[in-house]
C-alpha cells in the first residue's frame, strides 16, 4: 500500500490510497506574513499565490478529486482599494497562466461566488477557464471569488422561491440534496477536510452549508509558508479521526 513518510521518523504517515475526496482551504495569513518581513501586504498576496500554485499542483499529483480554495470573500471588499486591486491582478495573472497550461494539466476549474462585480476582463477570464476545462475529469479546483456562505444561501433560497412561484416545484418538496443543487457547489461532494492556516479559529463565512460534517484542521502556519509537508500533516490528522455523521 502506498503509505509513505513525509520526513525521517517524526512526520505523520499519510495513506495515499485513502485521501479525502475533497479538501477546502481558507488561504489566510498573507498580510501577517508580509508584515513580519517588513513588506507591503501585497507582497504577502503574491507569496500566497505562489503557495496556491504549489499546493494545487501537488493535489493534482496525488490524485485529489476536489480542491476548493477561498481566494476573496464578500467581506474582503472592505479592504483598501489598492490591496483589492493587487489581489485581482494576481488572480488575472494566475488565470492567464492556467489557460496557457490547461491542455497539459487538464485541471478542471470552477468558480464559486458572484462574479458580476469583477472587471469584465476578469469575468471573461473566469468564463474562459471554466469553458476550456469543463470536459476534464481529473482534479477539479474551485476558486471562491467574491464568495460568502450567507450570500450563497440567500441566492439559493431566492432561486428556489422563484422556482416555486414559476410552478416548477413546491415548498414541501425541498430536501437537503435538492437545496444543494441551488448552491455554487451543485453536483460537487461536500468537503471532507477544511484547512485554515494563520491561527484563526473561525470559518469567516466559508462553505457554511457544505462543511456541516467536514473535519477541521487549524494551524498557526501562515498561508505563504504552507507547504506540502503541512498538507500531509492535515491529511494525516484527518485520517486519524473517526467520522460518525451522527451514528455510533
Ligand atoms: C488572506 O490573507 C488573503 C485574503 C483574505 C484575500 P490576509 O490578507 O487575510 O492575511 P492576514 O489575515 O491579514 O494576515
Ligand atoms: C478569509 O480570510 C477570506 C479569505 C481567506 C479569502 P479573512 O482574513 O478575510 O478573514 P477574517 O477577516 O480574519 O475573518
Ligand atoms: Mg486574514
Amino acid at each position: 500500500m502506498p503509505i509513505f513518510r513525509t520526513n525521517a521518523g517524526k512526520e505523520p504517515q499519510v495513506d495515499m490510497a485513502n485521501l479525502p475526496r475533497h479538501i477546502a482551504i481558507i488561504m489566510d495569513g498573507n498580510g501577517r506574513w508580509a508584515k513580519k518581513r517588513g513588506l507591503p501586504r501585497t507582497a504577502g498576496h503574491a507569496a500566497g499565490a505562489e503557495t496556491f500554485r504549489t499546493i494545487a499542483t501537488y493535489c493534482k499529483e496525488i490524485g485529489l478529486d476536489y480542491l476548493t480554495v477561498y481566494a476573496f470573500s464578500t467581506e474582503n471588499w472592505k479592504r483598501p482599494a489598492e490591496e483589492v486591486g493587487a489581489i485581482m491582478g494576481l488572480l488575472k495573472k494566475y488565470l492567464l497562466e492556467a489557460i496557457g497550461k490547461m491542455e497539459r494539466d487538464k485541471v478542471k476549474m470552477e468558480f464559486f461566488g458572484d462574479l458580476s462585480p469583477l472587471t469584465p476582463e476578469l469575468r471573461e477570464l473566469c468564463e474562459r477557464t471554466r469553458e476550456i476545462s469543463k470536459g476534464y475529469d481529473g482534479c477539479q479546483v474551485n476558486i471562491c471569488l467574491n464568495y460568502g456562505g450567507r450570500d450563497e444561501l440567500i441566492r439559493a433560497a431566492r432561486a428556489f422561491a422563484q422556482d416555486c412561484v414559476d410552478g416548477k416545484c413546491n415548498p414541501q418538496s425541498l430536501e437537503p440534496d435538492r437545496f444543494g443543487d441551488y448552491l455554487f457547489s451543485a453536483g460537487i461532494p461536500d468537503p471532507d477536510l477544511v484547512i485554515r492556516p494563520s491561527g484563526e479559529l473561525r470559518l469567516s463565512n466559508f462553505l457554511l452549508w457544505q462543511s456541516a460534517y467536514a473535519e477541521f484542521y487549524f494551524t498557526d502556519v501562515l498561508w505563504p509558508d504552507f507547504s506540502k509537508q503541512e498538507l500531509h500533516r492535515a491529511i494525516a490528522a484527518y485520517q486519524s479521526r473517526s467520522r460518525r455523521f451522527g451514528g455510533v
